[in-house]
C-alpha cells in the first residue's frame, strides 16, 4: 500500500510538474549539440568530467537558493544538484551497446520532493533531456572505468569545499569517488604543470571559454529577454524614484519587474549606491534609508532569465535633474562610452583598442578639462575598472578576450567614481557614475541589446518627468502604529 502511494504521489508530481513549466527553456537538442561541440573539441582518448554546483548551506536547515553550475546546464540543462556527467571522446563499450557520454543524477524520492520539490528522476532526464545512459548518483561508486586509459583526463580542480550532506551518491561522494578511480592525489592539491600523469585541469576551461563565448541564435533570445526586461526595470525606476526612498526601496522596484517578466533570479547581487555609495564598485549593501533630492544613485542590476543574465548600470540624479557637475562627469562618461560602443566590432580587442585607445583615453582627457587630474598620464584611481566582460550564463561569462567575434555578447561599462577627500575640488566628492550596455557583436560590427533604457542625460532627465503607477502605491506607515 504504501509503495502505491508513493509511486502515486512520484506520477501527480510528474503531471503537474509539465503543465507548471514554462516552455522557452533551451531544448535538449540545443544541450545535446553543445555535447558534440564539446567532444569535437576534446583532445584524442580523452574523456571530461563536470560536477554539478554544490549547495551551500544558509544557516541551520535553511540552504541557499540552488544554481546550477553554468557548465553544467550549458552541457545538460539539468538543474538539480548531486550530479556528474561525463563526455567521451570515442565510443565506449557497456553491456547494452557502445555510448559517448553519461550522467549520475540524484534519484526520486518521494518524501524528499514533499519536503524540497520535484526531481527529474532517471525517467525524466531520459525523457527530458535526451540523455540515454542515465543512472543514479549512487551507482557511479560501482560504475566500472578505468581512467588511465585515457590519455587525457580533463576536468576542473577542486576547491575542497563540498559538504558532506551524508546522503549516499552526493556531490560530495561522487568527488571522491572520482578522484579515487581517477588517481587524484589524496594529499594536497595537485601539481597542474606535472605531465606525469593523465589528469588535465586546463583544457576543459579553454573548450569550455571557445564554446560559451559565442551566443547561438537560441541563447540570444533568452538574452535579449533578459536584457529587455532589466532595461525596462531601469526605466520604470526612472519614473517611480523619489527622494526619501531607501536604496533598498529602489532595488525592490527593479527586482519586482525582474519577476513580472518571469526573470528567476538577479544575476548577480543588486547594486545599488547613492552618491558615495557608488564609488563602492560591488556596492551591495544597499542600506542607506534615505535617499537625498542632492545626490545621483548608481543602480547595477541584471535579471536572468532562464540561465542568461544582463548586465545593466543606469546612474540617475534622484530629484530627476543632473546638477552642473554631476552632468559634467555623466556626459563624459556617455562620451566614452558611446564612441566604445561605435567601435565595437569583430577582430578588435577590448582593453587595447576600446578601452585603451578610446575610453580610458577620453575620460582623461576629460578629467585634465574638468581639473580633476593635471595631466593624460597622471595615474589616477577614477576609472579603477576593466571596459567590459562577456556575458551569458554568468554574468562574468566565459569567452575569449584576444578578439571581438559575431555573436559575442559583451558589456562596455566605463565610470567616474570621485570618493570623498579625492584630490580635487571637493565639489566633485561624492560623484561616481557607471554607465553600462550589453552590446552584441554582429558580422560587421555591433548591435545595442539595451537600448530599451534611456542612456543620455537629456533622455533621462525627459524620462525622470514621466508619472509612475506606483506613485499611488502607499503602504502604512509602520512607526505610526
Ligand atoms: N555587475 C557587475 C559588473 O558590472 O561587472
Ligand atoms: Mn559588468
Ligand atoms: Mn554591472
Amino acid at each position: 500500500m504504501k509503495k502505491v502511494l508513493v509511486v502515486l504521489l512520484l506520477l501527480a508530481t510528474a503531471f503537474t510538474y509539465a503543465q507548471d513549466l514554462p516552455a522557452d527553456f533551451l531544448s535538449s537538442e540545443f544541450h545535446k549539440e553543445r555535447r558534440d561541440l564539446a567532444r569535437e573539441k576534446m583532445p584524442v582518448n580523452s574523456v571530461a568530467i563536470f560536477f554539478a554546483n554544490p549547495v551551500r548551506n544558509r544557516a541551520n536547515d535553511v540552504d541557499y537558493i540552488y544554481h546550477q553550475d553554468p557548465n553544467f546546464y550549458y552541457l545538460t540543462g539539468y538543474t538539480e544538484p548531486h550530479a556528474v556527467l561525463m563526455i567521451f571522446k570515442d565510443e565506449q563499450d557497456g553491456p547494452d551497446g557502445s555510448y559517448n557520454e553519461i550522467i549520475f543524477i540524484q534519484p526520486r524520492n518521494a518524501m524528499a520532493e514533499l519536503w524540497t520539490g520535484r526531481r527529474l528522476g532517471v525517467g525524466g532526464v531520459k525523457e527530458k533531456l535526451a540523455f540515454n545512459q542515465v543512472f543514479n548518483n549512487t551507482e557511479f561508486e560501482g560504475y566500472n572505468i578505468d581512467f588511465s586509459k585515457f590519455d587525457k583526463v580533463l576536468f576542473y580542480d577542486f576547491f575542497n569545499d563540498v559538504r558532506d550532506t551524508r546522503t549516499e551518491g552526493d556531490l560530495f561522494d561522487l568527488i571522491a569517488s572520482f578522484k579515487r578511480k581517477a588517481g587524484y592525489p589524496t594529499e594536497g592539491v595537485i601539481d597542474i604543470e606535472s605531465k606525469a600523469n593523465n589528469l588535465d585541469m586546463e583544457t576543459l576551461d579553454q573548450i569550455m571559454k571557445d564554446l560559451r563565448g559565442i551566443k547561438t541564435a537560441d541563447e540570444l533570445d533568452l538574452l535579449r529577454k533578459a536584457v529587455d526586461i532589466s532595461c525596462i526595470a531601469q526605466t520604470e525606476v526612472m519614473k517611480a524614484i523619489k527622494p526619501g526612498m531607501s536604496e533598498r526601496e529602489v532595488q525592490g522596484i527593479h527586482e519586482f519587474i525582474f519577476r513580472k517578466y518571469q526573470s528567476e533570479y538577479q544575476g548577480y547581487p543588486s547594486i545599488v549606491g547613492e552618491g558615495h555609495n557608488g564609488c563602492i564598485l560591488h556596492y551591495i549593501e544597499n542600506y542607506k534609508p534615505q535617499i537625498s533630492s542632492d545626490k545621483m544613485i548608481l543602480m547595477d542590476l541584471g535579471a536572468e532569465y532562464h540561465g542568461y543574465t544582463a548586465d545593466v548600470t543606469r546612474t540617475i540624479p534622484i530629484d530627476g535633474k543632473f546638477s552642473k557637475e554631476e552632468k559634467a562627469i555623466y556626459d563624459l562618461v556617455y562620451k566614452a562610452q558611446e564612441a566604445a560602443i561605435q567601435a565595437c566590432k569583430p577582430g578588435v580587442n577590448i582593453g587595447r583598442d576600446l578601452n585603451n585607445a578610446i575610453a580610458k583615453r577620453i575620460i582623461n582627457e576629460g578629467l585634465v578639462e574638468l581639473g580633476i587630474i593635471d595631466s593624460v598620464t597622471q595615474r589616477h584611481l577614477y576609472y579603477p575598472h576593466g571596459l567590459g566582460h562577456h556575458i551569458g550564463l554568468d554574468v562574468h561569462d566565459k569567452g575569449n578576450y584576444e578578439y571581438l567575434e559575431p555573436n559575442m555578447a559583451i558589456t562596455i561599462e566605463p565610470g567616474i567614481y570621485i570618493p570623498e577627500g579625492a584630490q580635487c575640488d571637493k565639489k566633485w566628492w561624492g560623484i561616481a557614475v557607471r554607465i553600462e550596455d550589453d552590446v552584441l557583436i554582429t558580422e560587421d560590427g555591433f548591435e545595442l541589446l539595451s537600448d530599451l533604457a534611456p542612456r543620455t542625460s537629456d533622455e533621462i532627465e525627459e524620462m525622470m518627468k514621466q508619472p509612475s503607477a506606483l506613485d499611488a502605491f502607499v503602504l502604512p506607515d509602520l512607526d505610526k502604529k
